[in-house]
């Protein structure tokens, strides 16, 4: 549980340019005060995060959101409206007081609005609105506990507020409203519920080919130190493994049995892939995910731990 008095220090740390691993519905993010630029430089350091992959930038309330962006589109108010505070990045054209090491040079903001009463709580008592990655270093698994980040980050960072495992457990879905709507990244928040509440098609990025348009979106990222493969029905590899499934058991030296459902997998995801890469086994073999839209958040976090 975190404090009262807790929270007090941590907002004071954020002011005073430190870092703060806080924890959100999706995963823990390591955060920073988004308006001071020295900050967030070292969110990039202790992650080992190269600066060509922008923030998201974490807010209590739609004013502080309106306050960092230059434009605010009707689909703005339309999608935070129905999904704020949770689980959804919106993409919108910044305004010069986002500092450029936050997006990373872009002429854009990610911005979010979290569900976790620890970090809206934490960004009121800062008040300011604070950019945060996920609390991990760079191409490593997720946080989806307090425990996790402090084994990836330990004493880099200046304070770790530990709110309990994370209920969303994968990063949020991102949306990019600067033009057509374009999901830059799939969460629990699937294409199909965004099209029905917008009324219109959304387009997806799903391959990096030449400048991608959300450029943080690595092919391999999210990925255990084991080799994860993702199988379709084939039988395990040799040697000693894991084995996440979530329909047909098959012998394997930890078996992990997953829930059918997405939202019981995606909260279980990082927890389970955490424990089997702590295991020191020759690999995790993971059975594929059902191919339906709620499911997509979750395959596509499986198909880049898996990625070489
Ligand atoms: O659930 C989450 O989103 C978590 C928690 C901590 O809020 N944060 C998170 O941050 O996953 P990170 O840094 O691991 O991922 C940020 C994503 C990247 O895919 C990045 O490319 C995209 O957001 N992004 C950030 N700013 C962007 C921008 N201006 N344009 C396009 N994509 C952007
Ligand atoms: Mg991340």
């Amino acid at each position: 549980m975190v404090l009262d008095e807790e929270l007090d220090r941590a907002a004071a740390v954020l002011r005073q340019g430190g870092l703060v691993v806080m924890p959100t519905e999706t995963v823990y993010g390591l955060a920073a005060n988004a308006l001071d630029a020295e900050a967030v430089k070292r969110i990039y350091e202790v992650k080992g995060r190269p600066a060509t992959s922008p923030l998201i930038v974490h807010v209590a309330a739609i004013e502080m959101a309106r306050s960092l962006a230059r434009c605010w589109p009707e689909e703005a108010n339309v999608l935070a409206g129905r999904y704020w505070p949770g689980p959804l990045t919106l993409v919108v054209p910044k305004r010069p007081v986002v500092p450029d090491v936050v997006t990373a040079g872009l002429d854009t903001v990610a911005l979010r609005m979290p569900a976790h009463p620890v970090a809206r709580e934490l960004i009121r008592r800062a008040t300011v609105p604070l950019a945060a990655p996920s609390a991990n270093r760079f191409t490593q698994l997720s946080p989806t506990t307090a425990e996790h980040a402090r084994a990836s980050l330990g004493d880099q960072v200046d304070l770790i507020l530990d709110g309990g495992p994370c209920q969303v457990g994968i990063e949020s879905t991102v949306v990019s409203l600067t033009g057509d709507p374009l999901l830059l990244r799939p969460g629990m928040i699937s294409l199909a519920e965004l099209e029905r509440l917008l009324g219109r098609p959304v387009k997806t990025v799903s391959k990096v080919e030449g400048p991608h348009p959300s450029p943080g979106l690595h092919e391999r990222h999210y990925a255990p130190r084991t080799p994860l493969l993702l199988l379709k029905g084939e039988p395990l590899p040799a040697g000693r493994g894991a084995y996440l499934y979530w329909s047909r058991p098959q012998r394997a030296a930890l078996q992990i049995s997953m829930p059918a459902t997405a939202e019981g997998y995606a909260k279980r995801l990082y927890e389970e892939l955490h424990r089997a890469d702590a295991a020191g086994l020759d690999w995790i073999a993971v059975e594929t995910p059902p191919d339906e839209p709620e499911w997509w958040g979750i395959t596509d976090r499986l198909r880049r731990a898996a990625a070489k």
